[in-house]
């Protein structure tokens, strides 16, 4: 079948379309003939050995795939064959065919495109977990949130989900056409997402600070978001997109009862599927059901064919766009 395959550690603009064995359809998975792949940030890290996680050579990166059923292995009763399904996968989706564990595989909504399917499990999924979840930032309707990388691929997530949650949200992003198009998307104030100016922009809306932030920029963009949490806040750092690994000053949790919350999807969705697939499975039905009544809208910046896939994390690096990137597997 068509493939990405990984021998050695590769520079993502090297990666080249090749010829690899199919998946097996082992206890409990399903095969899912991949209409639409996703390429982030962390496949990009994957790839060159510089992830947490580190796969045995030769495999196929991928961890997000939508498309139909094609087949199912011993003891997979959840889905039949011709379902229309976003999967999580541990690797193997940038390929014409993936397994995935059925645990793993959710449902899409009748009419809802592959490529937008996708970034149910990328984004939404991991906004919706860090907004809604009770051990993570419980968002409530009437509370303030601070969304940084308002621009990004989470971050546009983020705004959309805190306002259909009822939440006044404050999106920072470092572009007027990235404020813009947060405003668009639900954010009630728009400030500039720069680390010397961000707490006193948003003090000036809300001088008590907002009781929730999202974090997936890192450096002193977190630092600076932590210092505008108002006392008892909660912030997930979500993501490192700046390069940088925050260090948090434990003084300033202390002195403003503030709470960071960790949340690394991966282990819901891979190291403990079992446990917990009945919670994956309530987030994903309720994803689909806020896409179905059109609370949530996903943006795909770009489409590639798997020949080019180079280009697109070309693309990621540049963040010359806004919106998801996907790889078109129907594209020649
Ligand atoms: N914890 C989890 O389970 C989980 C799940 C999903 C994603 N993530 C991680 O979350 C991070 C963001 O993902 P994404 O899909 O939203 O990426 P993205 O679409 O590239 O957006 C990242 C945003 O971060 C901001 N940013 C990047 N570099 C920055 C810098 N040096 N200083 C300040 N802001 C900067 C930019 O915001 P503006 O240009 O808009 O200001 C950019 O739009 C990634 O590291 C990803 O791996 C983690």
């Amino acid at each position: 079948m068509r493939a990405i395959q990984i021998h050695q550690w590769t520079r993502p603009e090297d990666l080249r379309e090749t010829d690899a064995p199919g998946p097996s359809c082992g206890v409990g998975e399903v095969v899912i003939d991949v209409h639409a792949a996703a390429i982030s940030h962390s496949l990009g890290l994957l790839v060159q050995g510089q992830y947490q996680r580190k796969p045995a050579f030769p495999f196929i990166p991928g961890n997000t795939v939508a498309g139909i059923v094609s087949a199912t292995g011993e003891g997979a009763t959840r889905f039949r064959i011709g379902d229309r399904v976003v999967a999580s996968l541990e690797m193997g989706g940038l390929a014409a065919q993936a397994a995935a564990h059925e645990d793993n595989v959710f449902a899409i909504p009748e009419g809802m495109p592959f490529d937008e399917a996708t970034t149910l499990n990328t984004s939404y999924n991991s906004v919706a977990a860090a907004l809604t979840w009770p051990h993570v930032l419980n968002l409530q309707a009437g509370q303030a949130l601070l969304v940084t990388g308002a621009g990004g691929g989470t971050g546009t997530a983020a705004v959309q989900i805190g306002k259909l949650l009822g939440a006044r949200v404050m999106a920072a992003a470092r572009s007027d056409a990235r404020r813009q198009r947060a405003l668009r998307h639900g954010a009630e104030w728009v400030v500039d997402a720069d680390p010397a100016t961000l707490r006193d922009a948003v003090r000036e809306h809300l001088p008590q600070g907002v009781d929730a932030a999202i974090e997936p920029a890192g450096g002193a963009l977190f630092d600076a978001a932590l210092r505008c949490m108002a006392p008892m806040g909660r912030i997930v750092p979500l993501g490192f997109a700046g390069g940088d690994v925050p260090q948090i000053p434990a003084n300033l949790l202390l002195v403003k009862n503030i709470t960071v919350c960790g949340l690394y999807m991966g282990y819901y969705k891979i190291d403990a599927r079992a446990e917990h697939a009945g919670r994956m499975r309530a987030l994903f039905t309720t994803l689909g059901d806020w896409w179905s009544q059109g609370l949530i809208r996903p943006e795909i910046g770009l489409r590639l064919p798997l020949a080019e896939v180079s280009n697109g994390f070309a693309w990621l690096r540049e963040r010359a766009h806004t919106g998801h990137a996907v790889i078109d597997m129907a594209a020649h």
